[in-house]
């Protein structure tokens, strides 16, 4: 069974689905994490051009595991977890995203992923194009000013935010939401049978309640 958010950047997606996957005490899963690891594997071929980049995939082992509180992603062996939060990577991610066959790869892997246990998983198109009969579709969402200065304080709790500024990251935000938006293969979008909700204004512990509300008002669950 799975429970979807999908919502632009920074809008507190991720936080959110790890504390509930947490107090309801099932799985997390992370799908921007994934189309982030692909994209560090991109950088790191030194950019390939996109068909010589698409040989690669059969071949790329990922592992990815939700524990303490983290996200962790291993591609081919090695721990990426960290890497993936670079700037450098945000800067490329929506445009290696946008690539229909690399949403395939990751779709697959997702699909086959929630198979054998109960998800909340976090994205962008997971309600409308990865898993339209979902249990319960969240989309969240906030203002831009907001969502920056999260991100912001994110990144320089973590160590991926070297010289970066507050206007570094809210241009970076709204340049992907564009693009996740724009883009012909699996946009950004709410399903028509989402729940909205905007945190603008919310603490973490309201908007973290009105969400388990609802899932315990809709799927009774219990573990
Ligand atoms: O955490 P943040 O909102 O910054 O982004 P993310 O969830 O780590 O996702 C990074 C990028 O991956 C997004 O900007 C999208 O371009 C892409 N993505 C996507 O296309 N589809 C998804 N289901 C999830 C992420």
């Amino acid at each position: 069974m799975i429970i979807v958010i999908d919502g632009p950047a920074g809008s507190g997606k991720s936080s959110t689905a790890k504390e509930i996957a947490n107090r309801l005490e099932i799985q997390y899963l992370d799908s921007g994490a994934i189309y982030r690891a692909l994209t560090y594997l991109w950088i790191a071929a030194d950019k390939p051009e996109k068909n010589s980049f698409l040989k690669l995939l059969p071949g790329v082992k990922l592992q990815t595991a939700y524990k303490n509180q983290m996200f962790f992603v291993e591609l081919n062996g090695a721990d990426i977890t960290h890497a993936i939060r670079n700037q450098n990577v945000a800067e490329q991610v929506s445009d290696v995203a946008s690539v229909p066959e690399i949403r395939k790869f990751v779709n697959d892997y997702m699909r086959n992923l929630v198979l054998d246990d109960i998800y909340i998983a976090d994205g962008r198109d997971l309600g409308t194009a990865v898993f339209p009969n979902a249990a319960l579709k969240i989309y969240m969402d906030a203002s831009l000013e907001e969502r920056a200065r999260r991100r912001y304080m994110e990144l320089q709790e973590d160590d991926g935010s070297a010289g970066v500024t507050l206007e570094d990251v809210k241009q970076n935000l709204s340049e992907r939401d564009q693009k996740d938006q724009n883009r012909s293969a699996d946009p950004l979008k709410k399903a028509d049978d989402a729940i909205i909700i905007n945190t603008t204004g919310k603490t973490f512990e309201e908007q973290i309640s009105e969400i388990i509300d609802i899932i315990q008002n809709k799927l009774k669950l219990k573990r």
